[in-house]
């Protein structure tokens, strides 16, 4: 898929946006589906959202508003340090503003690669007695895959591919795009 005319404007010439591979249209009626999905699951009881930031802010700000139950939203913000191996520590930037004992939790992230983050995490927050946890991932890249852990919402499945746009940085660039795309790897180099 090519690129948007109005993309240029955006990014400039010499632009690292690669290829488009999901599009608008297409995040909008996944991200419609996972809400109806969650929505059915938790019918009856009230959410507890939180979005990791910063990756995870547009998806979970387009999730939100297609759930159709009651729920409270929060974020935290962590950056990720000794970013090789299963060793890799994240830090809390930003910690919770609610308490979530006794509630029902879902916890929301742009990908899961190897899984070192999202696992950190739920021990994290599991340890604060929430009365239950679920990941919702809008994107899932099984290969990479460190750590175990059970996805209960997974928008789409992908490659090893770098992909930006739609929350999803490179070097915390991109964020903005309303598209998932590669990088166009002559104008980038990724580490
Ligand atoms: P994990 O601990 O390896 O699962 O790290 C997941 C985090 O790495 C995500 O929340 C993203 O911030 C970042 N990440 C992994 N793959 C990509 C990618 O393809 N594009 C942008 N960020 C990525
Ligand atoms: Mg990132």
């Amino acid at each position: 898929m090519s690129l948007p005319a109005s993309l240029y404007r955006k990014t400039g010439a010499d632009c690292e946006v690669g290829e488009v591979v999901y599009d608008e249209k297409t995040i909008r009626t996944r991200v419609a589906q996972l809400g109806l999905k969650i929505s059915t699951d938790y019918a009856g009881r009230e959410l507890l959202v939180i979005g990791i930031l910063k990756g995870a802010l547009v998806f979970t700000s387009d999730l939100v508003r297609e759930l159709q139950i009651p729920l409270h939203l929060d974020f935290m913000a962590i950056s990720r340090y000794a970013a090789q191996g299963p060793t890799r520590k994240v830090r809390i930037v930003r910690d919770l503003q609610e308490d979530i004992a006794g509630r029902h939790v879902l916890l929301v992230e742009d990908i899961v690669d190897t899984g070192l983050t999202a696992n950190y995490l739920c021990g994290l927050l599991s340890a604060r007695k929430p009365a239950s946890l679920s990941l919702c991932t809008l994107l899932d890249r099984p290969e990479l895959r460190l750590a175990e852990l059970p996805l209960n919402y997974v928008g789409f499945q992908v490659s090893r591919e770098f992909l930006i746009g739609y929350g999803l940085d490179y070097r915390d660039r991109y964020r903005d795009l309303p598209f998932i795309a590669s990088m166009n790897l002559t104008s980038a180099r990724v580490e």
